[in-house]
């Protein structure tokens, strides 16, 4: 089967590697992929949100199943564009997207379908938020409607801050229209998971639970990126806590969208914070997460196509998941300077000690371009380089010894990505520091 695979980032780079292993994929394209990913597949120069180019050079080639990482193309309809054209597709429609793509929509989905979630109020007026505000407790926080490349939410300490936030969404439209409308909320405590799902709209079947560490520094300080690292799986999540968040969260969303007529189909990601209250969901997002997904799926032994060809068919009941037994962090290297102004264009090195796979470290690209024959970096998360161990520990060990054979200017990366998880039970690490 002929697959592409749209996006370019680490996340897609996984997606690659691990359905390079099936036996139903005899040619992979990507669009429009990175350095990296041209070792893997074919890189076509289509953008991600190139509905009608994509759909173009799919009919073309004769591609018969396509994936797709982002979630932009997503909410703008890639999936009913190449459904209504016959083509096999992978993700949710545009209507199923907007739970990721509309947090006005997620939340009140949510209050629907009574998963538990922060309180919260909608707005579209600024001086009403403004003196909604007034008279609120803060901490608090200010989320933008619509897709803001994960920089749509703020967490408001004081009156001051909140203030300065909803002029910036509101009145400055920094984030364009995806600020027209907001969502004000409870500002909730504790430690952050993920949980995924893949789904056919009505099966699913949950994948190990991971976190993320979206701060750019250690300890979780500084401000939030796409995501410096992530382990599988993770502790904190316990067999009873994982069964509350299937019967709370997961089922209730598969059960509601499909009763609301827009059965869910692709991975439902669950943000989860575990409260003194219990789990509550923080947000939806309808893709895989990046770089959960690097953590997550090097352990999942599956046939990844057979389960994305299963959820566009609607087959995915009684389907088993079987995972490796050792846990597999993440660490992300990033261009100094990221989330903010950083310099592109410098040498990797060390790379070709990954060039063969090792058999516990695995290096996928994200911001990385070839350029006269080497590698050079072309983003502000670069590369994530993953590793699996027997042991929490282990895995610690061996990510950061191969983190240390790859170098390139100015390069950055947290070095406590995969503690948390030691500390699972122990104190919240992320608790208080808000
Ligand atoms: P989101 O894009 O909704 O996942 O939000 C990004 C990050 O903001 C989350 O990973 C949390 O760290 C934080 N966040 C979002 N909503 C809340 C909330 N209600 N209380 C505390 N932190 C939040
Ligand atoms: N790592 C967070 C995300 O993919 O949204």
């Amino acid at each position: 089967m002929k697959v592409l695979v749209v996006g370019s980032g680490g996340r897609e780079h996984v997606l690659i590697w691990k359905i390079k292993q099936s036996p139903h994929v005899s040619e992979i394209f990507c669009a429009p992929g990175n350095g990296g990913i041209a070792s893997d597949a074919k890189c076509v120069d289509i953008q991600a949100t190139d509905i009608d180019g994509l759909l173009k050079f799919a009919k073309d080639q004769g591609v018969e199943f396509t994936i797709v990482g982002p979630e932009a193309p997503l909410a703008a309809g890639i999936v009913d564009a190449f459904e209504a054209k016959k083509m096999k597709i992978f993700g949710p429609s545009k209507a199923a997207a907007q739970l990721e793509g509309s947090k006005v929509f997620a939340k009140q989905f949510m209050k629907r379908c009574n998963i538990p979630t922060a309180s919260f109020k909608v707005f579209d007026d600024l001086n009403k938020a403004k003196s909604f505000l007034t008279k609120a407790e803060h901490p608090i926080v200010i989320k933008a409607d619509g897709l803001a490349a994960g920089k749509g939410v703020i967490i408001c300490n004081d009156l001051n801050q909140s203030m300065e936030a909803v002029d910036q969404i509101m009145q400055d439209k920094v984030f364009k229209e995806a600020g027209n409308q907001i969502v004000i909320e409870e500002c909730l405590i504790g430690e952050e998971a993920s949980i995924l799902a893949i789904s056919d709209g009505e099966n699913y079947c949950i994948l190990d639970a991971s976190q993320d560490h979206k701060r750019i520094f250690d300890d979780d300080l500084g401000p939030n990126t796409g995501g410096m690292g992530a382990y599988c799986p993770a502790p904190v999540i316990t067999e009873e806590l994982k069964t509350q968040i299937e019967a709370r969260v997961i089922e209730p969303a598969i059960r509601g969208m499909r009763r609301e007529g827009i059965p869910f189909k692709g991975v439902l990601y669950a943000g989860l914070i575990l409260t003194q209250d219990g789990p509550m969901t923080l947000e939806f997002n309808v893709r895989f997460g990046d770089p959960e997904a690097q953590a997550v799926l090097p352990r999942l032994k599956n046939d990844l196509m057979e389960l994305m060809a299963a959820s566009c068919d609607g087959r995915l009941n009684d389907i088993e998941l079987i995972w490796d037994k050792r846990t597999c962090i993440c660490v992300v290297m990033s261009s100094g300077g990221y989330p903010g102004a950083y310099k592109t264009g410098y040498e990797i090195k060390g790379l070709e000690q990954f060039a063969t796979p090792t058999a516990d470290t695995l290096v996928f690209h994200a911001g990385t371009k070839q350029e006269n024959g080497k590698i050079v970096t072309s983003g502000g998360r670069v590369l994530g380089v993953t590793s699996f161990g027997q042991t929490i520990e282990k895995a610690i060990e061996n990510v950061y010894h191969s983190v240390e054979k790859i170098t390139f200017e100015r390069c950055f990366f947290r070095r406590d990505i995969g503690t948390k998880a030691l500390l699972a039970g122990g104190p919240t690490p992320s608790s208080g520091k808000r």
